[in-house]
């Protein structure tokens, strides 16, 4: 393992932070002229924010990884012995020059992707569609470079299945849809004041993590290391964003940098082979997306803001809503409504001439449907919070459950 190569990266990530920190305010202007700004909808008089900073975090991340490009290959063994003893390296790493040079590409589109949603507003279709044009380049890398689709299976079910079972090009759709679920799983859990920064923070921290325990137990040194190497420069960066866009936002994130960070977490999952671990970190993600299909796919009405409602009085956040009349719903609606209420999941009011209100479906909504009017910045806090809990359910699935049910016999 080559600790200099991650010594450097983590240095240029300091730097990032710092340039960052000093640009975030300085281009306000810069963006408002330009006519990229929203209204913070949970606030008194509604104050206008510049918005798609994701651009401006995306471009300082790109350009720490540029500089960071010939680091690792600097300080690989193998490479170095050639070139001390004359000439072009002959055992020069391709494959994983070319996993690296991928990986940026697909990062790279996804900003510019991610940015054209903010200034041109993207219909749902092409949300969905371009994260998995993104991947192409990463899928084609890995098909070349690694090419492994078995998956491991639990003890209970080895008996029908085997060790292992090899889902071949299931295993291409699972990673392409990963990009698209991980790009827009941040951007709908979001609306609220450093919401969208805070989660991806916790879900970098936690990779991060996860590789340097993968790194101290040995286990593929390389893969960690990669990932390590995109998740310093980003976690650089979002914090830098995050003094700015916490509770009272100074500036909004926009598309640009949801999509910005759901494909990093992509890249590291796929190129570092963790992409069922990736997902354990996604919990809240996978809860608010699960609560959301109803709405996601038009069974229920769905507005374009589902973010809380503000009210002025109390400065609290309350449940916002959606209307309908049972009989306006298809079948399947009809039945998830149903079903939601019948477990409580959400709040119910029938109006005499027949309309029914209930809370708009996501995950920010529902705590609020449990604990009452809120404050924002609180708010925000009990989704980080219990992201952080998910993570140490995650950790705990991973580590101690998974080496009960994945136990090699001996
Ligand atoms: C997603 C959500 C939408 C939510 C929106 C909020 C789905 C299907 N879509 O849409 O329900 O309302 O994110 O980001 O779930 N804003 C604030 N305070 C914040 C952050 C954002 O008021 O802390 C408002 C601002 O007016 C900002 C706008 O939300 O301009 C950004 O919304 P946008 O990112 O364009 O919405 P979507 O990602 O399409
Ligand atoms: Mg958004």
């Amino acid at each position: 393992m080559s600790t200099t190569a991650i010594g450097i990266n983590a240095a240029i990530a300091v730097g990032a932070y710092f340039m960052t920190v000093r640009m975030i305010p300085r281009l306000r202007d810069m963006f408002i002229k330009a006519n990229l700004a929203g209204r913070d909808l949970c606030k008194k008089d509604k104050p206008q924010i510049p918005e798609s900073y994701g651009v401006l975090i995306g471009c300082v991340f790109l350009i720490s990884m540029f500089l960071f490009i010939p680091i690792p290959f600097a300080f690989d063994e193998a490479a170095a012995t050639d070139a001390l003893t004359g000439g072009k390296p002959a055992t020069f790493p391709h494959d994983k020059f070319v996993e690296l040079i991928a990986a940026l590409l697909s990062i790279c589109c996804m900003i510019f992707l991610g940015f054209a949603d903010d200034v041109l507003d993207l219909r749902w279709r092409h949300k969905l569609l371009l994260p998995t044009i993104a991947t192409l380049p990463l899928l084609m890398v890995y098909y070349v470079n690694y090419n492994s689709t078995t998956v491991m299976m639990p003890n209970f079910a080895r008996g029908v299945f085997g060790t292992s079972v090899n889902i071949g090009v299931l295993y291409y759709i699972f990673m392409g849809k990963l990009a698209v679920f991980c790009t827009n799983a941040i951007n709908i859990l979001a609306g609220i004041n450093g919401l969208e920064v805070g989660q991806s923070l916790i879900i970098a921290a936690s990779v991060t993590v996860f590789n340097f325990i993968e790194l101290a137990l040995g286990h593929q040194v390389e893969s960690h290391q990669f990932s390590l190497h995109f998740m310093l420069p980003f976690l650089a960066t979002s914090l830098a964003l995050w003094k700015f866009n916490r509770y009272p936002s100074q500036v909004f994130v926009g598309d640009t940098y949801c999509y910005f960070a759901g494909m990093t977490f992509a890249v590291v999952g796929i190129l570092g082979h963790f992409s069922k671990t990736l997902l354990l970190f996604f919990l809240p993600q996978i809860l608010n997306f699960l609560y959301s299909t109803p709405q996601l796919f038009h069974f229920v009405p769905c507005p374009r803001h589902r973010l809380p409602k503000y009210d002025a009085k109390t400065d609290l956040l309350h449940i916002s809503t959606t209307e309908f009349r049972l009989n306006e719903l298809g079948k399947l609606g009809r039945l998830m409504v149903t079903l939601l209420r019948s477990m409580r999941l959400i709040s119910w009011q029938e109006l005499e001439d027949g309309r029914v209100i209930t809370n708009n479906f996501t995950l920010i909504n529902f705590v609020l449907f449990i604990f009452g009017p809120v404050h924002e910045r609180v708010i925000t806090q009990m989704l980080m919070g219990f992201q952080i809990i998910c993570t140490l359910l995650a950790l705990f699935i991973r580590y101690p459950l998974a080496n009960y049910f994945y136990a090699t016999e001996t």
